[in-house]
């Protein structure tokens, strides 16, 4: 306040004595340079949800902020989150696959594999259940994204150090206020901001909605017509895989990842998680937007392609007590089991593509 007086002051005396030069230089009045990282990241408006009308970003419950998403941006892509800098979010969710990853596992910090693939989050800020992970362990973005920083084998770091790490960035302070008004970088700011950018994410416009939605019967082939037909008939496809995103976010067993030698699960699953003995084996429906995307499929990456997906459900799955009711034979034709490939790969849509910024907030302060 007193500066501020003061100035004013200096500036009346100023006026008055008509002075033409000024005792200190003024400060320069060009406002200070855009650092390449802001340029590279500048705040946009939320995307319009290429969903539809009805589900607008800006109207969700938790919606973000264009501040947040931003920030989100960095962090998603900063390797500087993880215990030794060499692991970043998208090194197991990369943008190019729907950010999933092309691998039947996910390898983390110092190449150590883990033991399941790395799902695609695309359409997660719209999903029908808040379920995330294979098991549904977690009930929001926000609550998954601090799974994985503090994970041995995926990014190694504590949260405390992440944190450490990123005040040690000075840089990044002033964008923490822009996005949630004080400078102050916690845990959950970092995971806010990160499921921030995670919701943006969304998938549309595939030529299977080009059709669907906007009515436009030149949109796919005969084939593509027809696997929808067997998807939502024949083959009951929809029982589980249902709605915008083609899936319930419910868990159920198909028998992948069952020993019949053993009678055992390599990865038990749900049941790890519900303590229900009927879960083992259970695993959560995944989305088929932008399937074709990421092969290997499953929670294993066992199975290689679509059609050998497709397969596995014409043989009624693989048989184990807790096989899901819903899973039986379905006596496909070769044609029918490319119609219903064919409409898979005619799920992969647009607006979720992105890729690292060039530059990231530096440790000096600027543009205070
Ligand atoms: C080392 C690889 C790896 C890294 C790094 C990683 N993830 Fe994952 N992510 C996975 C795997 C594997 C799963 C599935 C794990 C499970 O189900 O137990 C997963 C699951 C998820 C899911 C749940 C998706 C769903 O539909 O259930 C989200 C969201 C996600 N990760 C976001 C993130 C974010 C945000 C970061 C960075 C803070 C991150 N991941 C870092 C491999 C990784
Ligand atoms: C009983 C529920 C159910 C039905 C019916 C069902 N699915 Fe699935 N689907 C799942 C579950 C659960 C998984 C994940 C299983 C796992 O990883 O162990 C899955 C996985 C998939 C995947 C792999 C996706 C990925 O990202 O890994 C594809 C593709 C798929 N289903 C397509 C289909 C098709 C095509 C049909 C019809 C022929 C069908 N599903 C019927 C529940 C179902």
């Amino acid at each position: 306040m007193r500066t501020l007086v003061g100035a004013l002051a200096l500036g009346l005396a100023c006026s008055m004595a008509a002075c033409s030069r000024t005792e200190s230089p003024a400060p320069a009045a060009a406002t200070p340079p855009i650092p390449a990282w802001e340029a590279d990241n500048p705040i946009t408006p939320l995307p319009d949800s290429p969903l539809g009308a009805d589900i607008q970003l800006a109207s969700l419950p938790n919606a973000p902020t264009p501040e947040q998403v931003r920030l989100g941006r960095w962090l998603f892509y900063d390797t500087r989150l993880s215990g030794d800098g060499s692991v970043s979010c998208a090194t197991c969710h990369r943008p190019e696959h729907a950010f999933s990853e092309p691998t039947p596992h996910s390898t983390g910090i110092r190449g150590q594999a883990g033991g399941r693939k790395s799902p695609s989050f695309v359409n997660a800020a719209v999903t029908l259940y808040p379920n995330f992970f294979w098991d549904g362990r977690a009930q929001s973005l926000e609550e998954q994204a601090l799974g994985p920083i503090a994970n041995p084998i995926e990014m190694g770091a504590t949260h405390e150090s992440m944190v450490a790490s990123i005040q040690k960035v000075g840089a990044y302070a002033p964008y923490f206020k822009q996005a949630f008004g004080s400078e102050e970088i916690s845990k959950e700011r970092v995971a806010q901001a990160i499921a921030a950018y995670e919701k943006t994410r969304m998938s549309g416009n595939s030529p299977v909605d080009r059709w669907r939605l906007n009515k436009d019967e030149s949109a796919v082939p005969d084939q593509v017509k027809q696997g929808y037909e067997l998807f939502f008939g024949k083959a009951a496809c929809n029982q589980c895989h249902l709605g915008n995103n083609y899936t319930d976010s419910r868990f159920h067993n198909l028998g992948v990842g069952y020993d019949p030698r053993t009678k055992t699960f390599k990865d038990e699953g749900r049941s790890a998680i519900s303590k229900d003995p009927a879960d083992l084996g259970a695993f959560k429906t995944p989305t088929l937007r932008d399937v074709a995307k990421h092969a290997p499929y499953m929670h294993d990456g066992s199975v290689a392609t679509l059609r050998e997906v497709v397969e596995l459900y014409d043989r009624g799955g693989e048989k184990n007590p807790n096989l899901d009711p819903k899973i039986k034979k379905l006596n496909l034709t070769p044609a029918e089991v490319d119609a219903l490939v064919a409409f898979m790969e005619a799920l992969s849509g647009e607006g979720y593509m992105d890729h690292a910024p060039k530059a990231f907030p530096q440790a000096e302060r600027t543009g205070e």
